[in-house]
């Protein structure tokens, strides 16, 4: 956060009131996000429902909250944005839950109120979003003016939710195909994204996420564009997965043709080969990232992590962040290098306290037949360009806390992201609903011994804590409800 305002601050301020001239040659929209971690009985990672089953964790979460201003003259508000879900949706102060909080509900967030706004409009129908998580929202559509990263977009439709279970609305910026009225059979509207294009904002359907490293403050979508700074070499670009049943894509769903474990020293083992290409959901939606689980097993064992019943996910000592390596994603055309101490994700933020030994693992096991998922333990280490336009996915290695800058427009038609090359054999596996690999269990992708990962880290989290380990997260996380 602090970063942005000293990069940037002109693309800090949100109001329209403030709405700036940008050089009319660059058709980028620059958003700033804030990470702000959540505890589970606040807003949790949100999924529409009916997507991908994830085993759900009730533990703390990061979300990527972006300022935006609705109607004329503009109202502040921040959404929490997902590249999962494809309908925007804020708080009017007399929603259920705005009221219900006694006077500081909804404060954070903010509200909206189409009637003090000259540029609302009225939409036919009801609004209705259900995500995986239980969590909902319901209420009515309207149109008005959006303002974002100090532009404004006019006539884009939203929900107004009236009653569900969050105080802070949602920027879903997913496939139209996507929104929650499609699932109705109702076809998808114009959503933000379009309404860029159409109003001559960005050039195509397309942005690019720089997620940083999850302990920095901030990262940055830009509509329209890429920035060079912020990652290394060029990117890859891979189309992506259709579903079977579809004639496009509407997911985020790449295939991951292999898995290497490495140690600092370059000594490398492989899990998964080009034999076990996979489906692979990149979602920032989701915290951890979803591998089979005989590939989670070998690497929650290499890193001494033990997994917790109660917690349906494995634990282990923030010690082993000491440990050197990386876990190597193979696409086409490019590998994404994740640091094992980047799947080691704090328990809990009070850094001093004494029980501050306890950290998750970010990589758990998904069952057969469910599209793995990628989320933010492996997107911090990826700069991401999700082209919709195009069916693709533009990605290459990210740098940590760049603070270089070189934004450069993405244009329009096939080969519209700037730095980015499409591999001759770039294809992708359709998605159906036994999508993962058949061999998924065979022998020979098991482990075979003991991985010769990194000799620096010493302790193991023994047996004997497991016990320590359950009631400490059930002190810290206060997760009584599961046990
Ligand atoms: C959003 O606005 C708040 C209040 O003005 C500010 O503190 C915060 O830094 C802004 N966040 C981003 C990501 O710009
Ligand atoms: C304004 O929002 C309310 C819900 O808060 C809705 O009932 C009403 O129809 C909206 N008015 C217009 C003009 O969209
Ligand atoms: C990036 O910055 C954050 C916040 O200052 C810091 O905690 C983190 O270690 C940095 N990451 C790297 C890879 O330097
Ligand atoms: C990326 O694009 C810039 C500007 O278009 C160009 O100067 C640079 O050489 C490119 N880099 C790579 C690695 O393709
Ligand atoms: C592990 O790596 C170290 C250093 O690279 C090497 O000396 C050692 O022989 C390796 N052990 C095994 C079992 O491969
Ligand atoms: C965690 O690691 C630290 C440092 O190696 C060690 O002192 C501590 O005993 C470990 N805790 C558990 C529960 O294993
Ligand atoms: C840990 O527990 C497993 C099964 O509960 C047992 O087989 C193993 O011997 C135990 N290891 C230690 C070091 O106690």
């Amino acid at each position: 956060m602090r970063s942005w305002l000293l990069v940037l601050p002109l693309f800090v301020s949100t109001g329209l009131s403030t709405l700036l001239v940008r050089d009319g040659s660059s058709k980028v929209i620059r958003v700033p996000f804030s990470k702000e971690r959540v505890t589970h009985h606040q807003v949790n990672k949100r999924e529409p429902a009916g997507k991908t089953a994830l085993q759900k964790l009730d533990n703390k979460d990061f979300l990527f909250y972006a300022n935006v201003t609705v109607g004329t003259p503009p109202q502040n508000i921040r959404l929490h944005i997902d590249t999962g879900s494809s309908d925007i949706w804020v708080e009017t102060a007399n929603s259920e839950i705005c009221k219900r909080a006694e006077g500081r509900g909804c404060e954070v967030g903010g509200t909206y109120n189409n009637e003090t706004s000259s540029t609302a409009q009225y939409v036919e129908g009801d609004f209705s979003i259900m995500y995986v998580d239980g969590q909902y929202a319901s209420g009515v559509y309207a149109k008005d003016t959006l303002g974002i990263g100090g532009v404004g977009v006019k006539d884009v439709q939203f929900g107004i939710g009236l009653q569900g279970t969050s105080e802070e609305g949602v920027l879903g910026i997913g496939f139209e195909r996507r929104q929650s009225r499609v699932s109705s059979g109702l076809e998808p509207y114009p959503g933000l994204i379009t309404q860029m294009v159409n109003q001559e904002l960005i050039n195509s359907r397309a942005y690019s996420v720089w997620l940083n490293d999850l302990n920095a403050a901030a990262g940055e979508i830009l509509f329209g564009g890429i920035d060079t700074g912020k990652f290394k070499g060029s990117l890859a670009t891979i189309p992506l997965s259709r579903r079977t049943d579809l004639p496009s894509a509407i997911d985020f769903i790449i295939t991951l043709r292999g898995l290497t474990i490495e140690n600092g020293d370059g000594v490398s083992r492989v899990l998964m080969d080009e034999s076990r290409s996979v489906p692979a959901l990149l979602d920032t939606g989701a915290s951890f990232t979803y591998l089979p689980h005989d590939i989670a097993n070998q690497l929650v064992e290499l890193v001494g992590a033990v997994t917790v019943p109660e917690y349906k996910g494995p634990a282990v000592n923030c010690s082993k962040r000491a440990l050197e390596g990386s876990v190597d994603f193979e696409f086409a055309g490019t590998t994404i290098k994740v640091n094992i101490r980047d799947f080691i994700v704090d328990a809990t933020d009070e850094p001093n306290a004494d029980n501050h030994i306890l950290c998750y693992f970010g990589i758990l096991g998904m069952d057969e037949g469910s599209v793995l998922t990628l989320g933010d333990t492996f997107l911090r280490s990826a700069y991401v360009v999700y082209d919709m336009d195009n069916e693709a996915i533009s990605i290459g290695q990210t740098i940590f806390n760049s603070t270089s800058t070189n934004i450069v427009e993405i244009g329009s038609g096939p080969n519209a992201v700037p730095n980015a090359t499409r591999s001759t054999d770039a294809d992708s596996i359709p998605v159906t609903a036994t999508a993962v690999s058949g061999t998924a269990n065979s022998p020979g992708a098991k482990s075979t011994g003991s991985p010769n990962v990194s000799n620096s880290a010493t302790t193991t989290l023994h047996n004997v804590s497991t016990k320590f380990l359950i009631s400490s997260l059930v002190s810290i996380l206060s997760l009584t409800v599961l046990l």
